[in-house]
């Protein structure tokens, strides 16, 4: 999605939101800009394409100035070009905005402004929002901001500058996350942490309907009606390194390898080997209100929406409580039988996935008591749920997840651990569940150790036209996820599916060219999933089989076979979606594809 930074204090802005703008290329985006108030006015400076577009035009002439703000933009208004590149000007060119999100009504202020006599030079709703402000205008841009913002609908995250104000910057959120970065004289905005890190550690998170007003000597916080909110001034935790590549060739790369780290980094604190169960305080229910819950619904999108299905077999299971899991698009225009005694699980990396946001407000809206399982500290989805887990899984870069997958996974099974011991999950079956979760981060490095035998098999696949990706019981949720990561970082059209089903139709598209991948750990279901590699065997497709031991019989099967730890069986699929991950990576490095920034997706969607 869009990236907002913005400067005001005694330093050259210009630099300083440049580089700003490198910390945010992995949000995803197709043309970038800056404004500088530069003395004789405002300075303006935007290029499609690439951040490396805008610095070859600021190569020679570097605007000079100690405010400003800078934008990348993902388009949803208008094609991704220079003129719709932000930042964009009111009528009079005095006053500059950047945003991320969509205002809803531009069109009906589009058509009054035009019969004022206001010309426009984009395509673009926020060109529409900045010259209302300037129609607003009278001597205070916060005041012209506030006025504006009364009268537009939509989500956005803004940022004000003006060469009649040039010590102010007026921001405002409403639905695409803000921050202020409060460092030593001098004060940021940004759309997340990243362009901050390097300046300060401390930062005041906007909530929608809130205006954050900076200007070099401090900064203040309001609604669009009042003029003072207090806020508190949080510590990011996250070392700048931690977002940089740390000698990985992607980001993706580096966050497959980090999972052994990231999913104990989930797990720490949380596990009661004693009690066989878990601590999960942060969910803000108690014990009698998890006795009192008669259904579950996880809402989720994508990877997250796959892990959710994970969590339906774990929590049926173990717990015996009804599961349903939807989609947050589907689940938000529903009408949701949802009441008090629902529980509702929004699963989010991001936690600013539009979706899923409007999901969990429309399950509040019914009674339910909402619980978020959530990478981003401080987003969106978390302040909003009643309680949640953090995943800890540190910042995932890639636009593909990967290490955020098997952490919403592990976060599952340390709800499902604890609602269980509570209902019909005796002490020792906790303590087995413990044990084996405790074990998984070494597992992943066993399977880790054997990345170049995933690269050397991913080598005969690279020209595949299509794949499948077969599993049964909780692995079918593990087979949509390898076929998600293919098909959305290598461009190979995959599909995923219950292994039962490929009888039912997709046996139809089986041949030499198909690579046709079995999650089949020694589970209850073993044997029949080997009846399916039969299946595929016969028609002359190519069977790849992830299972714990390659025996003869295996052998026989498959034309390609990787053997993975054995662990408990909900648990397995943190461990076979590991050679999944890594088999979309060297395939879509070897077609030469951006793997951390996919063609078309983002990072987070933060809009419909
Ligand atoms: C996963 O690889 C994709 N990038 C995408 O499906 C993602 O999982 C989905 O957009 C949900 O994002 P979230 O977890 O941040 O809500």
């Amino acid at each position: 999605m869009c990236g907002i930074v913005g400067y005001v204090g005694p330093r050259e802005a210009a630099g300083i939101l440049v580089e700003g703008l490198r910390r945010l290329e992995y949000r995803g985006y197709d043309s970038a800009g800056i404004a500088v108030v530069n003395g004789n006015g405002l300075e303006i400076r935007k290029a499609a394409g690439k951040l490396s577009s805008l610095e070859q035009q600021l190569a020679n002439a570097m605007p000079h100035g100690t405010i400003g703000i800078g934008h990348t933009r993902w388009a949803t208004h208008g094609a991704p070009t220079t003129p719709n590149a932000h930042p964009h000007t009111d009528q009079n060119e005095r006053i500059a905005v950047i945003h991320n999100g969509i205002i809803e009504n531009a069109g009906s202020i589009r058509k009054m402004l035009e019969q004022r006599g206001h010309s426009f030079h984009s395509d673009t709703d926020t060109e529409v929002l900045v010259h209302l402000v300037g129609e607003f205008y009278q001597g205070s841009l916060e005041e012209a901001v506030a006025t504006a913002l009364r009268e537009v609908d939509g989500a956005y995250g803004l940022a004000f500058i003006s060469e009649d104000e040039p010590d102010v910057i007026v921001a405002a959120r409403k639905g695409s996350p803000l921050l202020v970065g409060v460092g030593e004289g001098e004060y940021f905005i940004a759309s997340d942490a990243s362009p901050l890190l390097e300046h300060t550690r401390s930062v005041v998170y906007l909530d929608d309907g809130e205006m954050a007003i900076l200007t070099r000597d401090g900064y203040r916080i309001r609604n669009l009606e009042t003029d003072r909110i207090e806020k508190p001034v949080n510590q990011i935790e996250w070392d700048l390194a931690a977002v940089e590549r740390g000698g990985y060739a992607h980001f993706m790369l580096k966050e497959i390898f980090e999972q052994p780290e990231s999913l104990w980094n989930t797990l720490r604190g949380h596990l009661l080997e004693d009690e066989g169960t878990s601590r999960v305080t942060g969910l803000n229910l108690s014990d009698e209100q998890i006795k009192q819950l008669d259904r579950i619904v996880i809402t989720a999108c994508g990877t997250s929406w796959h892990s959710a299905l994970i969590g339906e077999y774990m929590l049926e299971e173990l717990a015996r409580i009804p599961v349903e899991v939807e989609y947050a698009s589907e689940f938000r225009y529903r009408n949701p039988v949802v009441d008090e005694r629902t529980l509702v699980i929004g699963i989010s990396q991001s936690g600013e996935t539009a979706d899923t946001l409007a999901a969990i407000r429309e399950a509040k809206l019914r009674g339910a008591r909402t619980i978020g399982l959530v990478n981003v500290v401080g987003s969106t989805i978390a302040r909003e749920v009643d309680g949640g887990i953090y995943l800890h899984a540190g910042p995932e870069v890639g636009v593909a997840s990967t290490k955020a997958f098997t952490s919403q996974v592990a976060a599952l099974a340390l709800v499902a651990l604890r609602f269980a011991r509570l209902r019909n999950l005796s002490i020792l079956q906790g303590r087995d569940l413990i044990k084996h979760l405790q074990e998984l981060p070494a597992h992943i490095q066993t399977i880790l150790d054997k990345a170049p035998e995933i690269e050397a098999l991913a080598e005969r696949f690279v020209r595949a036209p299509n794949a499948l990706f077969l599993g049964r019981g909780v692995n079918f949720p593990a087979a949509l996820e390898g076929a998600l990561k293919l098909k959305e970082i290598s461009y190979i059209h995959a599909e995923g599916y219950p292994a039962a089903e490929m009888k039912h139709g997709p046996i139809a598209l089986i041949d030499e060219m198909m690579p046709v991948v079995f999650l089949a750990p020694n589970d209850a279901v073993y044997q029949k999933v080997l009846s399916n590699m039969e299946e595929v065997r016969a028609r002359g497709g190519k069977v790849i089989a992830i299972v714990n031991e390659c025996d003869a019989e295996v052998e026989r099967l498959a034309n390609a076979c990787m053997a993975i730890p054995v662990t408990h069986e909900l648990l397995s699929p943190i461990l076979t979606v590991i050679p999944l991950q890594l088999f979309a990576y060297y395939v879509a490095v070897r077609r030469g594809c951006n793997v951390d920034q996919p063609r078309n997706l983002a990072k987070s969607v933060t809009v419909e």
